[in-house]
């Protein structure tokens, strides 16, 4: 298995841990990026790569009908053990166990970047109504913090963040042009180990040797702990998610 692969399969490993100390979504962003439909009733609304279902819970406390599909059995069962009122089931982006033109809106959180996007484009154009949406977000630290800033050089790793930002969406025949809008968020973190914890979730923490793992974890908390933003208590960590929506025209 290639490292792009080992990476996108890495996250159940992690799966309790995952769902405990990763950031929700601003709900703002879920609104946005329905805003398109027109309509504020309840929604067939599919979280693609829905993980442990941090999203799947904003987008079920927002009234909607949901269903979550995910490839990674331990994340699977966790989004199941926590989050209610939910469809869950296997499956991938490139391959959606969902009929055609059954749903208004395909959310996909911080994941987009490990589709291939050739596949999995027309697959959720398959799965979207005509004037449906497809909504892909990520989450973001911002970069102009300076304590953020010199906290991503002590956690980086032999393994580079996978995300690239903006991640390039494939134009495709199916959608309009992607729609494009940054909302502010923060990610609440009750101490030094709770923050390391957050950041042991992140793939290239997860497929680096436990040596590596272990001296990287070292540095952080030393930095952690030294700093006055985190060193006393509950800190927030300033974040923003990124969110592209693209409307899907008729065939
Ligand atoms: C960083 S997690 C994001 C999970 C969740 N959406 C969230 O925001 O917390 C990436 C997720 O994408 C899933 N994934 C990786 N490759 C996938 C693919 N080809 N199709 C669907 N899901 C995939 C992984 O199993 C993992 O749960």
């Amino acid at each position: 298995m290639d490292l792009h692969a080992r990476r996108a399969d890495s996250f159940g490993a992690q799966a309790e841990a995952y769902a405990e100390h990763r950031p929700d979504y601003p709900v703002a962003a879920i609104r946005w990026a329905l805003e398109p439909l027109g309509t504020s009733e309840r929604l067939d609304v599919l979280d693609l790569a829905a993980g442990t279902g941090k999203l799947t819970a904003g987008l079920v406390a927002e009234g909607h009908r949901v269903t979550a599909v995910e490839p990674n059995e331990q994340m699977l069962s966790e989004l199941v053990r926590r989050v209610h009122d939910v469809r869950a089931l296997p499956g991938h982006a490139e391959h959606i166990p969902v009929p055609d033109s059954t749903v208004d809106a395909v959310f996909v959180a911080t994941a987009f970047h490990w589709f291939d996007q050739e596949k999995a484009l027309p697959e959720i154009a398959r799965v979207l109504r005509p004037g449906g949406v497809l909504a892909a977000m990520w989450l973001e630290t911002e970069d102009d913090v300076p304590w953020l800033k010199d906290f991503q050089q002590v956690s980086n790793t032999s393994v580079e963040s996978q995300r690239q930002s903006p991640v390039k969406i494939m134009a495709h025949p199916l959608f309009e042009a992607p729609e494009h809008k940054i909302f502010p968020h923060v990610h609440r973190r009750n101490s030094p180990e709770a923050a390391i914890a957050w950041i042991n979730t992140h793939s290239r923490m997860l497929v680096i040797d436990d040596e590596e793992r272990a001296e990287v974890n070292d540095r952080m908390l030393a930095f952690l702990r030294e700093r006055p933003e985190t060193s006393n208590g509950p800190f927030d960590v300033p974040m923003y998610s990124d969110v592209f929506r693209m409307v899907r025209v008729s065939d």
